[in-house]
């Protein structure tokens, strides 16, 4: 099956500030995207940008791509503007998935910022086990998807570095004194994260401390998103790595973290 298709853009939704959800439906049936698959989108018609961007999947609906995207720069300010009926251009999905935790184990998702998007998916496939959800940001205006969350049956922890929504702070403060709290061992626990590279430093650095086995999705800049052009290398234990492919998930030690 070709990965590369067009897609008719659905809706464009604005969510919050610079935020959106876009929802595409190719023309063609493509194959089932798994939680920390992306795409390679097209933004424009022409070739200026002529790169296509990554995005993460955030929900598969009867056929349809859900992409939640911030706008940061040329390219995601012209996906915003991709109006309903027009057509894009994708490849995908792209990249590996997030293993699945054995029966025994419980499960914590961290979320940072747009890193939200690919864990909710996770989420949606992990509800039966009940998975426990711990969400930072900057600011209340970001805090996106808590009545997704809660239709799901999670309830997020929420932190915001300006005390806005929830807890004050950043998130893995907040979930290293629940940790602390906790009674029982950390033995059953399993981690899923995917958010800015500092948050994911200090969870990585947690997770060792607590002996928590840990899966982190990252990102970097991709220009083929298939392996080819060596843009997306990330520096891990066993060697450079391709965040398009042998990624965007990695064991958290197995990064080399700087
Ligand atoms: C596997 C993967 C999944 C992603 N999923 C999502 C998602 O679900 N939602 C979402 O909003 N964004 C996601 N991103 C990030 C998204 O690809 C970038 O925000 C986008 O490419 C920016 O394009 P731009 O032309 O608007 O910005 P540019 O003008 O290219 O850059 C604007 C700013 O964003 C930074 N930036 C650009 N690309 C990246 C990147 N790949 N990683 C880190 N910083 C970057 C630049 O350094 C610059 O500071 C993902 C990235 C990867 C690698
Ligand atoms: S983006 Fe080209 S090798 Fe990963």
């Amino acid at each position: 099956m070709s990965r590369l298709f067009q897609a008719t853009v659905i809706e464009n939704r604005l969510l919050s500030k610079a935020h959106y959800l876009l929802t595409l439906r190719p023309l063609h049936k493509i194959q089932q995207p798994e939680p920390g698959n992306f795409f390679m989108l097209s933004v424009n018609k022409g070739n200026d940008p002529l790169l296509k961007r990554p995005f993460s999947i955030h929900q598969f609906c009867n056929g349809d791509i859900k992409i939640l995207y911030r706008v940061v720069g040329k390219g995601t300010e012209l996906l915003s503007n991709c109006s309903e009926g027009s057509t894009l251009e994708a490849l995908g999905p792209l990249g590996n998935k997030f293993p699945a935790p054995s029966k025994k184990k419980r499960i914590i998702l961290v979320a940072g910022g747009m890193g939200v998007a690919p864990l909710f998916y996770l989420a949606e496939k992990l509800k039966k086990r009940g998975p426990v959800f711990f969400y930072g940001a900057r600011t209340a205006d970001e805090v996106l998807l808590v009545s997704g969350l809660k239709t799901l049956g999670i309830i997020p922890t929420i932190s915001t570095d300006d005390g806005s929504l929830g807890k004050k702070g950043n998130i893995i403060s907040v979930l290293n004194k629940s940790m602390l709290q906790r009674s029982e061992s950390c033995e059953n626990l399993i981690l899923y994260a995917c958010g800015p590279e500092p948050m994911l430093k200090a969870l990585s650095r947690l997770s060792n401390k607590l002996n928590i086995p840990c899966n982190v999705s990252v990102e970097q800049h991709m220009a083929c998103g298939i392996g080819t052009c060596l843009g997306c290398i990330v520096k891990t234990h066993k060697g450079h790595k391709r965040v398009c492919r042998e990624g965007p998930v990695f064991k958290s030690d197995d990064i080399v973290w700087d």
